[in-house]
């Protein structure tokens, strides 16, 4: 019987692992410089964190969420996305009594029942940040800059950021009330789904993609433009900070993302090619959440990128060949049985100074193993003979120019490491 892998899930193989080690390094210094720390929370948790908090209407949970019953019958998740069980473990781990801002990032996998197509998998993985505590429109700049820091240090030149407040519970109710009004004016002009989420979710409707919503709410009256006083000026404070940051945005009103966590700030970053899923990565202000998960009030504002869409945009505008290859530096082709333990040794030493090896393990011979190495790309063969073993020397080959040299293992290293400095000189010139 063979199996494949489950519909929605990717298997990452060494020659692009490297690039999700580089790019996962590179998140982490950048997160340090801002001075967040990492947070690792479970794979699952109890599905009321989920359902309390991303939104009972919300297509998460109505249609996404991997739920399931363990053996005692407790109702479980595989989280769909970070921030729920990030505000769970805050106020578990009683971050609040800590000074303010709290700022905690992580890298992670999430798991959602979708329909897979280009970017968009069941199981992907998100780096994130979370900022606790602050409700000035500084923190949303701070978390803005932070991702616009990493966009440019990977090398993304022209995103540009799409911008909304959604407003909060003084201004959103009285605009939800307009805003269904209008709906109800255009339903026959809306899409199955949105006709069946106006009412219960009427914002939704708003970023709805199918063009026939898109049009129809065209003249819909806009939530930026019927914020309270409290809420413009938060939207106005941060406009402005972005102006002077020269953070480029644009305005959505439409914007209103699918989690009903958030208020007052929401954005994404989109990049057309990325084809339909476009959203690099999304995020927004949510000061609400804290409390409906147990806790004090929190102001807090994060946002989550998807390693997936990243890493496929990254290969197609970087060169990756700088990156440490795949391939040993050296390998270790020995006679057979009677030279293994010499050649193992010899293994050991050479990677306890750093140096890449792999050998026979298998004992096929000198020319069978010489074979190997140069199908592994090796620079260097390292020949061991049972003659060799007894005098304690090897014969060193440079698989390029086909040199090769005699040599005492207590010179090996120096040696390799000396044609390393003048090949690294060499190629440097
Ligand atoms: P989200 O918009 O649901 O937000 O996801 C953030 C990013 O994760 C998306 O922009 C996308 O790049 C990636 N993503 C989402 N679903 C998939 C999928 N099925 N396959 C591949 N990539 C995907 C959140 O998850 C919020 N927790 C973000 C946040 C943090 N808000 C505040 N703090």
């Amino acid at each position: 019987m063979k199996y494949n892998k489950c519909i929605g899930t990717r298997d990452v193989l060494p020659e692009e692992s490297i690039i999700w080690e580089y790019v996962a390094q590179k998140l982490r210094d950048i997160s340090y410089l801002y001075g967040f720390g990492e947070i690792r929370t479970p794979t699952f948790e109890h599905a009321e964190v989920f359902i309390h908090s991303v939104g009972d209407t919300s297509d998460i949970v109505t249609k996404e969420m991997y739920l399931f019953n363990d053996k005692s019958d407790r109702s479980l998740v595989l989280k769909p996305e970070g921030t729920a069980g990030i505000v769970r473990a805050y106020i578990e781990n009683h971050f609040h009594v800590k000074p303010k801002p709290v700022k905690l990032f992580y890298m992670d996998a999430f798991f959602r029942y979708e329909r897979p197509q280009k970017g968009r998998f069941r199981e992907f993985h998100q780096y994130g940040v979370e900022l606790f505590g602050s409700k000035e429109p500084s923190s949303d700049a701070e978390v803005i800059s932070l991702c616009f820091h990493i966009l440019s240090e990977l090398g993304f030149k022209e995103l540009l950021l799409e911008l909304n407040s959604i407003g909060c519970n003084v201004c959103r109710p009285p605009y939800r009330e307009q805003l269904i009004a209008f709906l109800q004016d255009h339903q026959a002009h809306l899409c199955e789904d949105c006709n069946k989420r106006m009412d219960k979710n009427p914002l939704r409707v708003l970023d709805c993609k199918k063009p026939q919503c898109k049009k129809a709410v065209q003249d819909a009256p806009r939530i930026d433009e019927n914020l309270c006083p409290v809420c413009d000026e938060h939207y106005t404070q941060l406009q402005q900070l972005l102006n002077d940051l020269q953070i480029p945005y644009k305005k959505n009103p439409w914007l209103v993302r699918g989690l009903d966590y958030y208020q007052q700030t929401v954005f994404e970053v989109l990049s057309s090619d990325l084809g339909s899923q476009s959203a690099l990565l999304g995020g927004g202000r949510y000061d609400g959440l804290a409390e409906i998960l147990g806790g004090p009030h929190t102001p807090a504002i994060g946002f989550a990128m998807g390693l997936e869409r990243l890493i496929m945009l990254i290969q197609q505008f970087k060169n990756w060949d700088h990156l440490r290859p795949l391939s040993p530096v050296a390998y270790i082709a020995h006679e057979g049985f009677s030279t293994l333990s010499q050649a193992m040794k010899i293994a050991g030493l050479l990677r306890a100074q750093a140096i890449a090896v792999e050998m026979d393990l298998e004992c096929k011979g000198i020319k069978k193993g010489l074979e190997v190495a140069i199908k592994k790309g090796a620079a260097y063969a390292i020949l061991l003979g049972s003659e060799e073993m007894e005098q304690g020397t090897v014969t060193l080959k440079n698989l390029s120019s086909r040199n090769q040299q005699s040599c005492k293992v207590n010179d090996l290293i120096p040696t390799i490491q000396q044609h390393l400095e003048e090949h690294h000189d060499i190629s440097k010139s």
